[in-house]
């Protein structure tokens, strides 16, 4: 069991005797007490082992039930006819709105077809170069002279990210400050409503603050379709979604705001914790900053910037990803049911424990460790990334998948390449947050400019620019 307060998921390196040169600076990371539940390697060992494939447990106030055996996970995450996913819960209407994530079976499979040529990987991977010219222009607004909020800057660098890069438009500066702040009130809310509409006289986050906060991803969303810019080809995501709402511009509004949303959520959270790691070894961020050298550096030819020329980098980002993704999925059975042997009542919380099984001493090595090398393409035994689920599965499998494939690294090695981070104040406690998307909430970072040899500044960012108009 990971201790409150214990190293960042249990990671050895966090015991370790400070060594003399870096007294205490590492951050600790403590998990509320419902996390540790579901990244708890021994909860599902445990049952596993004594209680079978599925376990009745209690979260909170709520009965849950946790899926533990790997072929009946892909049953319930692939079963939309029994097991409803979260976002199409009524209790969320307001947030989804009448967009494709609130939606189910045939309209939200048509709705999902429309974009998938968009979204698919050879045009997402063609984006390497923009997306490193973004993220150079987004991180002209990161201070360099002081701590910065890690959660919250994320938030900002990746909205523009995905802004400008897959939803081909921009935002001014102010909104996408506010959309970067307004990010964790959303997603907080949107968790706790999901978590406690089972008792409807519980309070939840639905108040003020998170009205303003909706309010706010609406006027960023509307602001993102009105100057968008669509590819000369007419088939990006944005236009393909304009040209199928002819009758309901409200739909189109909706599915790209969900797609802003969610867009944002993970691939911040991505960036956030591997931010966190960074700070905690500075080994691997200096061979990260190598590799980003050798392949986003001024001459390097356009086609170099590809994921699969970047093993350290993806490498770390997997292992970010297994330590820290998404801990649990979650569905409720329309109607009564069995998952295996075990009856499950209509309406009843089912858990998709992936934390756990990314923690699974019988999958990994030392499988407390943050250890990116576990995933080079050297090592032995070679570990499948598509085990992580990082993307989820069955019909709400991220369509975004193939643009944070080289969003998140690219991001992360531009970011290495211009700025050194170091966890600030030394030694103090990194709380998890819990929101759709865990975060390490409270981090703060500073990220001073690489010494020596910075690389020449990226163009200033007052106004986002066509990235395509910053490099020829
Ligand atoms: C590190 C980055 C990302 C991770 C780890 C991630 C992970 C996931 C996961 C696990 C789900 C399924 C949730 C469930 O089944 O309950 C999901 C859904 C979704 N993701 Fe991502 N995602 C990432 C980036 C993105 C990006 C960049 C976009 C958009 C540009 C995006 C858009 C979406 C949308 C719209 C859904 C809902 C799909 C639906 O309801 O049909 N994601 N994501």
């Amino acid at each position: 069991m990971i201790e409150e307060g214990s190293g960042p998921g249990g990671c050895p390196a966090s015991r370790e005797q400070p060594r003399e040169e870096e007294p205490r600076e590492e951050p600790r990371v403590a998990h509320s007490r419902t996390l540790r539940f579901w990244l708890d390697p021994a909860n599902i060992a445990v049952r596993l082992g004594q209680a079978g494939p599925v376990t009745r447990t209690k979260a909170g106030p709520a009965v849950a039930f946790q899926v533990n055996d790997p072929s009946l996970i892909r049953k319930v995450g692939c079963g939309e006819d029994i097991f409803q996913a979260w976002s199409a819960d009524p209790c969320l209407r307001d947030f989804t709105g009448n967009g494709f994530a609130g939606s189910e079976g045939q309209p939200h499979r048509d709705r999902r077809a429309l974009m998938k040529p968009a979204l698919a990987a050879p045009r997402l991977t063609a984006l390497g170069p923009a997306v490193r010219d973004s993220t150079e222009g987004l991180l002209a607004g990161l201070p360099s002279d002081r701590p910065v909020d890690v959660p919250v800057e994320m938030s900002r660098i990746v909205a523009g990210l995905v802004i400008e890069t897959v939803l081909k438009s921009s935002i001014s500066p102010d909104t996408l400050a506010a959309l970067a702040r307004a990010r964790s009130v959303l997603s907080a809310g949107v968790f706790w409503t999901y978590a406690l509409s089972p008792w409807p006289w519980v309070p939840t986050p639905k108040g003020r603050a998170f009205r303003r906060a909706l309010g706010t991803l609406d006027e960023a969303t509307r602001e993102v379709y009105v100057r968008h810019r669509p590819d000369a080809d007419g088939k990006d995501v944005v236009s393909l979604l304009k040209h199928a709402s002819d009758n309901r511009p409200d739909a189109a509004l909706h599915d790209l705001r969900a797609l802003l949303f969610a867009g944002i959520e993970a691939t911040a959270s991505t960036l956030a914790w591997a931010c966190y790691e960074l700070g905690r070894h500075p080994d691997h961020q200096a061979a990260v900053r190598a590799e980003a050298d050798a392949v986003l550096g001024a001459d390097a030819p356009a086609d170099t910037v590809r994921p699969d020329l970047m093993p350290r980098t993806t490498g770390f980002v997997r292992e970010v990803t297994r330590l820290h993704g998404i801990p649990f999925l979650v569905r409720r059975p329309r109607h009564a049911t069995n998952v295996g042997e075990h009856p499950v009542p209509a309406g009843a919380l089912v858990t998709l424990p992936l934390g756990a099984l990314r923690r699974d001493p019988a999958r990994y090595a030392r499988p407390e460790e943050f250890d990116p090398l576990r995933w080079s393409p050297e090592a032995h035994p070679q570990l499948s990334p598509a085990a992580l689920l990082p993307y989820g599965l069955g019909p709400r499998y991220c369509p975004g998948a193939a643009a944070s494939e080289i969003l998140t690294p690219v991001a992360l090695a531009s970011l290495v390449r211009s700025r050194t981070l170091r966890t600030t104040p030394p030694g103090r406690t990194v709380r998890v947050s819990l929101e759709l998307t865990p975060m390490p909430k409270g981090l703060t970072m500073l990220a001073a400019p690489r010494e020596p040899h910075p690389p020449a500044p990226g163009p200033a960012h007052d106004e986002q620019a066509d990235p395509a108009a910053r490099r020829p």
